[in-house]
């Protein structure tokens, strides 16, 4: 083909709010980019492209003007336009198929760890997991104090401290103390882009490839993926009525790191670790220098009592750090968490936070701080707590009603969510398929299962719905649909 022919073929578009010229520029550069159009041939002139193209000559001298500008083409007036004869492009022969070099050891880690985490997809219904529920948030009064802090801009809108908003800080440090008996001062405090981030930077600043991990299986898959990130060896521990199995850790696993649990609400299986289990697992930290991270996220939501107080505030060896986050109190698109660390490890951490992002954004700290110092806040987890009460009832109640030969319910005094085992022993992945065919969402509870879980930590089967995040009406007609999908499996 001819440079006239290559360049009739281009595909302008007529309709596009894109302007002609900018299209001709683009697909002109792309190309020559791509080899296309190569260095050293001469272009049509601006009068016969303008011709070739159906386009005024405005349209041509603009996109000729630009490529010029970038140094895509060359010439003198009279000598005609040629594409730059320096470009070091050659003509590819196909397209690129994978990557030009493969990805680092870390790379191929960090692209397997987070493979078998799913995220939510599309508007919200039955029985969506671990999402509160966005119909009780005040979204008019957090744009009014978000709006006030536009309104009045000042210097913490620059770069900010690390560690986060030094009033956040505080207001969270008074509510931890007070409301998840968590021991600690404002300094031990840092704001983290969720608390994912929080489980990241802990595991790169405290492991060493290959170190031993406890986690529990099944549990949260998010908290694993920085782990396999970090090359750590994830080490799975089975979880009994009584919360993560100690011993089992301690027979298979006694040279482990560091411990992930969620003592307070085990994800999914929604047991409690006992006071002796977190007594004894304090003291084999201690005595094994490993670090236990407490995983603390929705446990304000306790319908049975009030909530439980945190493993951290019973260690006097400094060998917890707690990790919160926001996802849940208020909804998990604010990304905003916190960690509380030892003392000693909040300077590291600091340090390591601002290497990873500076700072996370400032202005939803800013406006956290004023819904918390104003009240919202502990209105806001009162008012959620009873909603989501109702909430749960009415799905016990229905399952009791109308699936209780189908289902056994686990502990339900905690939380968003409420795993079920199923009495027969069938296909749960099938049958979570089957019940969003027909616009329900389900967990099966495989998916929580470590992809590296040892026999022992096999659950039978069962599904985790999700509550919180929906009216009782919606949840009356997934139970409906559930129901129906479990008669058509007998
Ligand atoms: C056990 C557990 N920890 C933490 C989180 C919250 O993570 P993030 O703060 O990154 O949203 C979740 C969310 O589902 C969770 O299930």
């Amino acid at each position: 083909m001819n440079t006239s022919d290559i360049l009739a073929a281009l595909p302008l578009d007529r309709n596009s709010p894109t302007p002609l010229f900018r299209q001709l520029y683009t697909q002109v550069r792309a190309a020559i980019l791509r080899g296309v159009l190569t260095p050293g041939m001469q272009l049509p002139p601006t009068r016969a492209l303008c011709v070739l193209l159906s386009v005024s000559r405005q349209t041509v001298l603009n996109a000729y003007d630009q490529l010029f500008a970038e140094g895509f083409l060359s010439g003198t007036v009279g000598k005609g336009t040629f594409i730059s004869s320096h470009l070091p492009i050659s003509a590819r022969k196909s397209a690129p198929r994978g990557l030009m070099r493969p990805l680092s050891q870390r790379g191929a880690d960090y692209a397997q760890a987070m493979k078998y985490v799913g995220h939510h997809k599309g508007k919200l219904r039955a029985f969506r997991v671990s999402m509160p529920g966005l119909d009780l948030f005040p979204f008019d009064i957090w744009s009014r104090l978000e709006g006030r802090r536009w309104r009045h801009p000042d210097h913490h809108l620059g770069y900010s401290d690390p560690a986060g908003y030094a009033p956040l800080r505080e207001l969270l440090c008074v509510y931890l103390r007070a409301a998840r008996g968590v021991n600690c001062t404002p300094d031990q405090v840092v704001i983290t882009t969720g608390s994912q981030q929080g489980l990241y930077l802990l595991t790169q600043l405290l492991l060493a490839p290959g170190d031993k991990v406890w986690v529990e299986s099944p549990g949260y898959q998010g908290a694993s993926a920085p782990l396999f990130a970090a090359g750590a060896q994830v080490c799975t521990v089975p979880v009994d009525a009584d919360g993560m199995d100690l011993a089992y850790g301690m027979a298979h696993y006694p040279d482990a790191r560091m411990v992930l649990t969620t003592p307070s609400h085990q994800l999914p299986l929604g047991v409690t670790m006992t006071l002796q289990r977190r007594l004894e697992l304090l003291r084999w930290a201690a005595a094994n220098k490993a670090w236990i991270i407490e995983d603390d996220y929705d446990s304000e939501y306790r319908y049975t009592g009030p909530p439980l107080a945190s493993l951290q505030g019973l260690d006097n060896a400094d060998c917890t750090v707690y990790v919160g986050t926001l996802s849940k109190v208020m909804f998990p698109g604010l990304r905003l968490g916190y960690i509380v660390a030892p003392p000693a490890l909040v300077d590291p951490l600091v340090r390591a936070k601002s290497v990873m992002d500076r700072h996370t954004a400032i202005i939803p700290q800013m406006v956290l701080a004023d819904f918390m110092a104003d009240g919202h806040f502990g209105r806001h987890i009162k008012r959620t707590r009873e909603a989501y009460g109702e909430r749960r009832l009415t799905l016990l109640n229905g399952i009791a009603a109308t699936l209780a030969d189908e289902l056994v319910c686990g502990p339900s005094d905690c939380g968003l969510d409420l795993c079920v085992h199923l009495r027969r022993a069938l296909d749960e992945e099938k049958l979570a398929q089957a019940v969003l065919a027909a616009g329900v969402e389900v967990r099966p509870l495989s998916y929580y299962a470590s992809r590296v879980a040892t026999p022992e930590c096999a659950v039978g089967p069962g599904l985790v719905l999700g509550f919180s995040a929906i009216a009782p009406a919606e949840i009356a007609h997934g139970l409906a649909v559930l129901a129906k999908v479990l008669r058509a499996a007998r």
